[in-house]
């Protein structure tokens, strides 16, 4: 039996972001292959062709049409941090430190994450998976085809399982190709930090007790953890991170984010796939990010919603050599950003990146990020149909068109996720 094809075609612009199927860094990052009357034919979940148009037609006569409607066909964005799974929005907090509570002070009287968490164990499955269908439609309408989510708001071996069972719903669910990391260290839990040596004791747990039911049940791809000075330091962190090594899962951190704690030189000591935030990162940390395989995710969206007037110095990662991606960090605390597109305007005008950079940082370099750069963030021969169209008639565009909704489609594995008649 013949694969039914489907051609794109009628596009004003297409931005393949096609090359090498790993993480671009330094000047590669410019080259996003953008082009214009070329279109693709898909047949299943793959991109079998990239041609022109009346080249495709001729190939594929009589195969069935999407019209791109003179607008830009791209590939779906990888979004590869988020923390999509959660309970209740937390509104109050966002107003505590426009008042100038600091971040770290929330949590550190029991609120922030740890709010999070009372909330999540107060719900069922049901319920937390019912959240979560239409945060990933959101994230479809703006592009998004793949997306990660941690879990890290359950912080007891069953909740963590729960939210990592959740997980798993969303990804057997589709259309969205979902990628799971366990983040049970996101925070000490707080029945645990009443204790003295309570976050020793937690790790211990997540290492002996949680990580056999990830790998015995595949609820995990990555295993993370907050890096960070007053959570988790350097060496609890190597602790959580070459524990979970132990069972199947690749190292991920949140490095660096509002203080300099050596997480990025970890990152790059143990081989992660990426180091996150960085927005407190030292100059040590850049050239060992540049001189690693570690990708260095920039979330501006997360900086910009907590006020810092910080971001992650993008252009020293770029200029050192290191392989850069984007991601939304979508959570209820720091990130409730669902329409992604805002991140690109973020990493021009924040992160003084050039447009083809935030285009290749939020396709091949997030999907790097999630060691699926030779399957996704590219319309080449060969890789998923992960597809999405912009009513734009420039690459340039979507990133200067700030806060509108200009996605009109998208598809992973060639599956419809998001489409406008
Ligand atoms: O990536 N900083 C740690 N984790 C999240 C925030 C989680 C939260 O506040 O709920 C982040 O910013
Ligand atoms: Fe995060």
């Amino acid at each position: 039996m013949t694969i039914p094809t489907t051609l794109f075609v009628n596009a004003a612009q297409t931005v393949t972001c096609a090359g090498p199927g790993r993480a671009r860094r330094g000047a590669e990052m410019r080259e996003a292959g953008v082009c214009r009357g070329v279109g693709l034919a898909v047949q299943g979940a793959r991109i079998v062709a990239v041609a022109p148009d009346e080249e495709l037609r001729q190939r594929y006569a009589g195969a069935s049409e999407v019209d791109c409607q003179r607008g830009l066909l791209a590939p779906g964005f990888v979004d590869s941090h988020t923390h999509a799974v959660f309970g209740a929005p937390r509104y109050a907090e966002h107003e505590l430190r426009a008042t100038g509570v600091p971040y770290m002070e929330i949590a550190r009287q029991g609120g922030g994450i740890h709010s999070s968490v009372r909330d999540l164990r107060a719900r069922s499955d049901e319920e937390l998976f019912a959240l979560a269908v239409p945060r990933l439609a959101r994230l479809a309408a703006g592009g998004v085809t793949t997306l990660e989510i941690k879990s890290g708001y359950g912080l007891s071996v069953h909740d963590e399982l729960r939210s990592l069972r959740v997980i798993k719903r969303l990804a057997d669910a589709g259309p969205l190709r979902v990628v799971p990391t366990c983040l049970a260290a996101h925070e000490v839990p707080l029945e645990y930090r009443e204790r003295a040596h309570g976050g020793d004791e937690w790790i211990s747990t997540i290492c002996e007790e949680l990580y056999p039911v990830v790998q015995r049940e595949q609820l995990a791809v990555f295993a993370d953890v907050f890096c960070e000075p007053g959570v988790f330091g350097v060496e609890a962190s190597r602790r959580v991170l070459e524990g979970g090594r132990r069972y199947g899962l690749r190292p991920k951190l949140h490095a660096d984010e509002l203080h300099d704690g050596g997480a990025a030189v970890l990152a790059a000591e143990l081989g992660a796939v990426s180091a996150d935030h960085l927005a407190a990162v030292s100059s040590a940390g850049v050239a060992a990010l540049a001189g690693s395989s570690t990708v260095a995710t920039a979330l501006p969206a997360t900086m910009l919603f907590l006020g810092t007037g910080r971001q992650a110095p993008v252009r020293s990662l770029i200029e050192a050599g290191a392989a850069v991606a984007l991601a939304s960090d979508f959570n209820p605390g720091t990130s409730p950003l669902q329409a992604f597109p805002l991140v690109l305007t973020l990493a021009v005008s924040e992160l003084r990146m050039l447009a083809a950079e935030a285009w290749i940082a939020a396709t091949v370099n997030g999907a790097a990020a999630l060691g699926l750069a030779n399957e996704t963030g590219q319309l080449a021969v060969g890789y998923r149909a992960d597809i999405a169209l912009h009513a734009v008639d420039d690459y340039r565009a979507l990133p200067y068109w700030f806060g509108e909704r200009l996605c009109f489609g998208s598809w992973s594995g060639g599956r419809a996720c998001h489409v406008t008649p």
